[in-house]
């Protein structure tokens, strides 16, 4: 009999993607929210309400629990979803795996740092600058300390192909050029990109072996915002005088954003046998459209 392998978050990019992928290995089901999947194993579920009640029923051999309100701007605007969903959700799901012996992977953020660093290590001291980045911090930690059986992984920005094709870092970006939209994009906020489809390589890793721990998952290059655009410009072919480089001193808004919350992800390749690729090897060699 496959294990059974319960997703949170089976409509969102990474949610999705992992379930596809999965599928043959793993007996999988999972939630959506305001988006149903025609995934055989799909099912309603809000997250902000009970957590152990639908564990119960489906009773998962292994957890990943990817749903979130990924976009910070509406965390500002919705904390108390945002904390259910990050920090309540998670605990509760910690809960319960550590009852079952069942195995946990969260998915946090590189946004649990201020980037005022660059390249962080699983040991540097965290500081959110948003309600997203706090939520996902709390959930963290009641990860780590209520599951002796569950490993949190920090992604970072994810680019690839999405289900609805609109998720993806590049996919936004290429459509925005292809209506004839001007982006702005900064020179000074940097990133390390991960490819959709590596970063479901390392989870199925993870299920594969139950890795433990805490884990940075970002792609080999420290790239700026506008350094990605430009290339994923370059590599659809599309002209790049749309993309204007701007400061982040000109940035007004809420949350704040952080300058630099590039990973180090040596833990990572200690874990795995594969070399993540970069969006140069990604965006030139498998154009994903
Ligand atoms: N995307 C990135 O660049 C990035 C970077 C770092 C970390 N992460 C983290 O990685 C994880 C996966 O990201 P993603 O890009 O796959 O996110 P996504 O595409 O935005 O998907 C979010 C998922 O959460 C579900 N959801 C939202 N509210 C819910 C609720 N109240 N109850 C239950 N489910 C709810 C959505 O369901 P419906 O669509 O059906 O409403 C969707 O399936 C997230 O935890 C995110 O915080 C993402």
């Amino acid at each position: 009999m496959m294990p059974r392998l319960l997703i949170t978050g089976l409509s969102g990019q990474v949610g999705s993607a992992l379930a596809r992928a999965a599928a043959g290995r793993f007996e999988v089901t999972g939630s959506f929210f305001r988006q149903p999947t025609d995934h055989p194993g799909g099912f309603h579920w809000d997250l902000r309400k009970d957590i152990e009640p639908v564990l119960d029923r489906y009773r998962p051999d292994l957890i990943v629990h990817t749903a979130a309100l990924s976009a910070p701007a509406h965390c500002e605007q919705h904390p108390d979803d945002a904390h259910r969903i990050h920090t309540l959700a998670t605990r509760d799901m910690a809960r319960w795996a550590q009852r079952r012996q069942a195995y946990l992977i969260f998915l946090s953020t590189d946004l649990v740092f201020d980037g005022r660093k660059g390249d962080y290590t699983e040991t540097d001291p965290v500081n959110p600058l948003s309600v997203y980045g706090h939520t996902k911090r709390s959930g963290e930690t009641a990860c780590l300390e209520l599951c002796s059986t569950a490993a949190v992984i920090r992604p970072a920005l994810i680019y690839g192909r999405s289900r609805r094709g609109d998720r993806g870092a590049d996919e936004q970006i290429r459509h925005a050029l292809s209506d004839g939209r001007t982006l702005t994009l900064f020179v000074d906020e940097f990133r390390t990109p991960v490819w959709l489809d590596d970063l479901v390589h390392v989870l199925l890793h993870f299920l594969g072996r139950r890795i433990t721990g805490l884990f940075h998952v970002g792609g080999p290059r420290r790239l700026s915002r506008w350094e990605f655009g430009w290339l994923v410009a370059r590599a659809a072919a599309m002209p790049t005088d749309h993309i204007r480089p701007a400061s982040l001193e000109t940035f007004i808004g809420a949350p704040p954003r952080s300058p630099d919350v590039s990973l180090d992800c040596t833990r990572l390749t200690t874990e795995i046998p594969f070399a993540l690729q970069s969006p140069e090897e990604v965006l030139f060699q498998h154009q994903p459209r």
